[in-house]
């Protein structure tokens, strides 16, 4: 499906970009894996310069650059704290290198992909950013759903299309993915809890993404534009 794609991963190393790479790889495409901890192609999604000098990087290696997807997370130490506990600061901060990570990654690749003349952008969202949590699965156990987590990824979400529009009549794509729950070793009572509001299986493994990257990557997805495709199990719903 990818044959010869130049694909950049940006949070590569991190639980879904891994199983991202493979899955590009998987599909005949060539993945470069970036990240804030990568030795070979390190970047900061929160510093333009580091784009910069990563697209500078992967072109003078590659000579071109077929598509991006962001899948970064940088986030606070106190990221996961319940609504009441949260600082403005904590809140700002964390939209700042979250979503402004974003705006920066999508402004520098558009930048690029103009030049070159076409180019795709995946971004990752949540089902969070679509529909407000569902609170009732976290009881019993300390955990929540960031507020900051919510606006962050609406705005992601909108982001997208207000890109994809910009960039009329340039042969450049921005389109959207929103996982639900992805497992991890989380919580027993939180994961019957979670699977109760889901339709079969309620938390994914990382690779269910795959088929949905694979597709809005290739070019059976040539004209979708601007969209958000939620792989959730029906979360949402
Ligand atoms: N894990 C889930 O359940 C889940 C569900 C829905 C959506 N998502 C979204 O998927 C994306 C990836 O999440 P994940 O679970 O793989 O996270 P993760 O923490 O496992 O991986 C994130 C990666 O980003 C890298 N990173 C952190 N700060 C960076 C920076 N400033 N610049 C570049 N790289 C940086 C980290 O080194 C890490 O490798 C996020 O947008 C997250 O919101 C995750």
């Amino acid at each position: 499906m990818l044959n010869n794609k130049i694909v950049v991963i940006i949070g590569g190393a991190g639980l879904l970009g891994q199983s991202f790479v493979q899955a590009v790889e998987e599909a005949h495409g060539i993945a470069i894996c970036a990240d804030i901890v990568s030795a070979e192609y390190p970047v900061d999604i929160t510093s333009k310069e580091s784009i910069q000098a990563l697209i500078q990087k992967i072109t003078s290696v590659y000579g071109k650059i077929d598509a991006v997807v962001n899948s970064a997370y940088p986030r606070t130490k106190t990221f996961g704290n319940h609504f009441f506990d949260v600082e403005y600061a904590d809140f700002c901060q964390n939209t700042n290198l979250q979503l402004g990570g974003a705006f920066l990654v999508m402004q520098q690749f558009a930048h690029y992909f103009k030049e070159q003349g076409y180019g795709n952008m995946v971004n990752i969202s949540s089902i969070q950013g679509v529909v407000a949590p569902k609170f009732e699965t976290y009881e019993g156990t300390p955990m929540s759903s960031p507020v900051a987590y919510s606006a962050i990824k609406a705005g992601v979400i909108h982001m997208t299309r207000y890109v994809a529009k910009y960039l009329k009549g340039t042969n450049i794509r921005v389109n959207c993915m929103s996982p639900g729950g992805i497992l991890d070793g989380q919580n027993e009572l939180f994961l019957k809890q979670y699977k109760d509001v889901c339709l079969n299986k309620g938390m994914l493994d990382n690779a269910d993404l795959n088929g949905t990257l694979l597709y809005l990557l290739s070019d059976l997805s040539q004209y979708v534009n601007g969209q958000n495709i939620v792989v959730d199990d029906g979360f949402s719903l």
